[in-house]
């Protein structure tokens, strides 16, 4: 395949993303020990785990930005290891991705941190560009005005809500979201769980989000899949997980912190 040839994604498949036996460590440490896991199209996947168990690990080797030792990925029915470097930066354009640390540029406004990746890949008018920030804008419930402040002048929600924005910008087909509402309160992140839902809902995306919010997993997630020991421990809908007799699950569903009954989540956010 020439470097030109365009990459020949399916995105209508029913598996979106397909991890198996994936092998990961960092020198003599494994941290992903032939795991295998399967994301579908359409649907929010909430992935949770003890802290340093893997999770924003396994989300950075889907993208592709940490080496793999052994197993597949398969990503809109591409084998990632196959891949050119001129192929995989192809496939980034379909990926909206929202880091666990570093969400903005701080030395730049909020509109050039949208048209960011708009810049590097789609080579269009300026005019078009800014036409497009506004519409990301709007579509993560930001006013217009926000677009020419600097991240240091918003305020964390709003921030989230901008990162959103710019992981928006090229139309992904898949978002890739680890601990999106770490650091709102309550009520902020309720909003961000109903925002990402309609955005599931209105641009049709995949979602995988990395999360420790209890409200997350209720209001948002359509099945949650848990990470332990290098594995997934359980995935299925929440009601499956919340039954598992996994010590870390139990205590993490039905532990001192955790909330007693599903049905005040609403409640407890609104
Ligand atoms: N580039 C790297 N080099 C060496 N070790 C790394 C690297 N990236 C991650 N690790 C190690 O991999 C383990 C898993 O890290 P990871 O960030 O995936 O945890 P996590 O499940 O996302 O935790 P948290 O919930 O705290 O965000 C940790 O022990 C971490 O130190
Ligand atoms: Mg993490």
């Amino acid at each position: 395949m020439t470097k030109q040839e365009k990459l020949q994604l399916d995105t209508q498949t029913k598996v979106i993303i397909s991890v198996k036996d994936l092998v990961v460590g960092f020198g003599t440490k494994i941290i992903l020990d032939h795991l295998s896991l399967d994301v579908m199209r359409g649907e929010i996947l909430g992935f949770i785990g003890p802290s340093g168990s893997g999770k924003s690990v396994l989300t950075r080797a889907i993208l592709g930005l940490v080496p793999v030792r052994e197993g597949m990925i398969d990503v809109l029915g591409q084998r990632l290891g196959d891949l050119s470097a001129a192929h995989l930066s192809q496939l980034e354009r379909h990926f909206g991705v929202l880091f666990q640390q570093g969400a903005l540029f701080s030395a730049l406004t909020v509109k050039q941190n949208i048209q960011l990746p708009m810049r590097e890949y789609l080579g269009i008018s300026q005019t078009l560009m800014d036409e497009l920030a506004y519409l990301k804008l709007e579509l993560v419930g930001l006013p217009a005005d926000a677009a020419d402040k600097y991240p240091s002048e918003l305020s964390g929600g709003m921030i989230k809500r901008a990162a959103l924005a710019r992981a928006l910008s090229l139309d992904p087909d898949i978002l890739f979201l680890d601990e999106p509402t770490s650091g709102l309160d309550p009520i902020g992140a309720g909003e961000f769980d109903d925002l990402i839902v309609t955005l599931k809902k209105t641009l049709g995306l995949t979602i995988f989000m990395v999360t420790h919010d209890l409200d997350s997993l209720y209001t948002a997630c359509d099945r949650v899949a848990a990470l332990g020991k290098g594995k997934i421990i359980e995935v299925g809908p929440l009601s499956e997980l919340e039954a598992s007799d996994d010590a870390w699950l139990q205590s993490y569903f039905h532990g001192k912190r955790a909330r007693a009954v599903a049905g005040t989540q609403k409640s407890a956010t609104h």
